[in-house]
């Protein structure tokens, strides 16, 4: 049985690779809306999407209300910074409000780790959808990676990602670079990457390694400059500030010195090799401003792929279930 059809999208720990590859295949049929003059599908003409942002964001943000507008959904955007959480209103008022207006799924992005589930439990009739939650995870993030990998790699073959299913990932070397301690996105990338076949490397100052990581399905190198030419996929993580990565690099200069990814690196680096990053970028920190905008940078379609991935997000959360059609 699907795990994401007509259920909330909490993590993408718990998802099979025929999971993965469901969404992955929802959401190329939803870029060919993107490629309409009328940009918009009555999928979910009548449902109510909230959007609740906690935490900073633009991309996401963005994208999850452009998804929900194009699949004719009504959304209800609370701007947090002018609610009432800042007289002190909690987490569990403000949904249980927000639930009381009559709402289907609600995007949470919120700084704890573990907010999204304890949403799920407050509002169980609600489909919650995790638009990052503190460390933890960031599942739509994982999917619109490995969307964007599969899409790229296909084009190549002059095929459509659908034909090819997981295929593309089998062998596939995944380098993640940067700070994965505190980084959700690297927890989804791992997951979706390793469900779907891909090899994964990590390279990071030991500080910023998570305590544990010895049981992820990953291995781990200490030198980025032993692992650039074995990488088909370079993704890098931001430095997280307002997580407190300050604290465990001695400064940023010698961080970019041994693990950014700098125009000197990117030669060694294969030439078919795609560079990643979620976004947003610390230009001249995780890499250099010229490699952010090198061919092999695939950073924007990354973004652009965020719309098609979150339609097939909430649709398949939303409405995927055939029997809450009726
Ligand atoms: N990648 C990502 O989550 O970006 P935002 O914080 O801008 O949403």
């Amino acid at each position: 049985m699907s795990t994401i059809r007509g259920r909330s999208l909490l993590s993408l720990s718990d998802l099979t690779r025929d999971d993965l590859v469901e969404v992955l295949d929802a959401a190329e049929s939803f870029v060919e809306v993107h490629r309409r003059t009328v940009k918009k599908v009555p999928a979910l003409r009548g449902r109510v999407v909230a959007s609740l942002f906690y935490e900073e964001s633009t991309r996401t943000r963005l994208s999850f209300e452009t998804a929900a507008k194009r699949l004719s959904a009504d959304v209800l955007s609370l701007a947090v910074a002018s609610s009432s959480v800042k007289k002190g209103e909690s987490l569990r008022d403000t949904i249980a409000t927000i639930e009381a207006l009559g709402i289907d799924a609600v995007v949470l992005r919120h700084r704890a780790s573990g907010a999204a589930e304890q949403v799920a439990r407050y509002v169980p009739d609600v489909r919650v959808i995790n638009a990052g939650d503190g460390q933890h995870q960031h599942p739509t993030q994982g999917l619109l990676d490995a969307f964007t990998v599969r899409q790229v790699l296909a084009e190549r073959q002059g095929a459509r990602g659908s034909e090819t299913g997981s295929a593309l990932f089998a062998g596939l070397h995944v380098l993640i670079v940067g700070d994965i301690r505190h980084s959700r996105v690297a927890r989804s990338d791992i997951d979706a990457y390793a469900a779907l076949g891909a090899e994964i490397r990590v390279v990071a100052p030991p500080t910023l390694l998570p305590p544990g990581i010895e049981t992820w399905p990953v291995q781990i190198v200490d030198r980025l400059d032993d692992t650039l030419e074995w990488a088909d996929i370079v993704s890098l993580l931001r430095l997280q500030h307002e997580r407190g990565t300050g604290r465990f690099v001695p400064s940023l200069a010698e961080f970019t010195t041994t693990f950014g990814l700098t125009v000197e690196r990117l030669a060694r680096v294969r030439p078919e090799a795609l560079i990643m990053h979620p976004g947003p970028i610390n230009r001249g920190v995780e890499l250099d401003a010229a490699v952010a905008d090198a061919p092999a940078a695939v950073i924007t379609r990354q973004v652009a792929n965020g719309v098609p991935i979150r339609m097939a997000v909430l649709f398949l959360t939303i409405a995927g279930n055939r029997e809450d059609e009726s």
